[in-house]
């Protein structure tokens, strides 16, 4: 795959299989990541590693608890008498923290510059070389991510950023259209066409 059909074919996968995956693959990914641009040449960031099913768990139920809190929150400020399903589903529920067999979690070193452009673009990176690995992923970022640090000992020097999962995705990723096409495609699903009669 040339890196313009690698950019077209990534999307997001919402749950992954238990497959296992090669942990070279892993590593790879994670190598990948190393040769981002990076502002000041200062390399700002660092990625954790979780494959355990305990540490998973952990992180899946501090996550969710922290979710559900945050959305019942916001429900107090919420005018629309739970007509916005987006904010009454169940959008707490994270259960591709346990699922995935891998959590990449990217994490900023605080105070160097240009430490949250460098971590964004080495995190478009990671997921660039996931699907290259015939991998899914998925960019999750928490709505109070420091909840990471007591679970994986990550010093208060960095700030955890974002998890992506990694693994192979439960159903086959569906291949993304012209954006043009998507645009169409999502307002039919939402029933927002009209079909002009010619
Ligand atoms: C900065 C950023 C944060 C995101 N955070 C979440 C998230 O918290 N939970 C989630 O399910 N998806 C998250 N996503 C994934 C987006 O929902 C997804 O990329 C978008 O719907 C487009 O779909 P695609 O990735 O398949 O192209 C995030 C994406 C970005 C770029």
């Amino acid at each position: 795959m040339n890196i313009i059909e690698i950019i077209k074919k990534r999307r997001s996968a919402g749950s992954f299989s238990d497959r296992p995956v090669d942990k070279d693959k892993i590593d790879r990914i994670v190598k990948a990541v190393e040769f981002s641009p990076v502002g000041s040449e200062k390399v700002p960031l660092k990625i954790v590693v979780v494959s355990k099913a305990a540490k998973k768990k952990q992180i899946r139920q501090a996550a969710e608890q922290i979710e559900k809190a945050y959305l019942e929150g916001a429900s107090v400020f919420d005018d629309s008498n739970g007509s916005d399903s987006s904010k009454s589903g169940d959008d707490w529920q994270k259960p591709f923290l346990e699922e995935a067999p891998y959590l990449l979690i990217i994490c900023s070193l605080a105070g160097q510059p240009y430490q949250a452009a460098s971590t964004w673009l080495a995190l478009g990176n990671l997921m660039m070389a996931a699907t290259a690995e015939g991998l899914g992923s998925l960019c999750y970022s928490p709505s109070m991510p420091t909840f990471l640090r007591k679970i994986l000992n990550i010093a208060v020097t960095y700030m955890p950023i974002a998890i992506i999962p990694v693994g192979y995705p439960s159903d086959e990723l569906f291949p993304r259209l012209e954006p043009k096409d998507e645009k169409i495609f999502q307002n039919l699903f939402a029933g927002r066409f009209n079909w002009q009669k010619t």
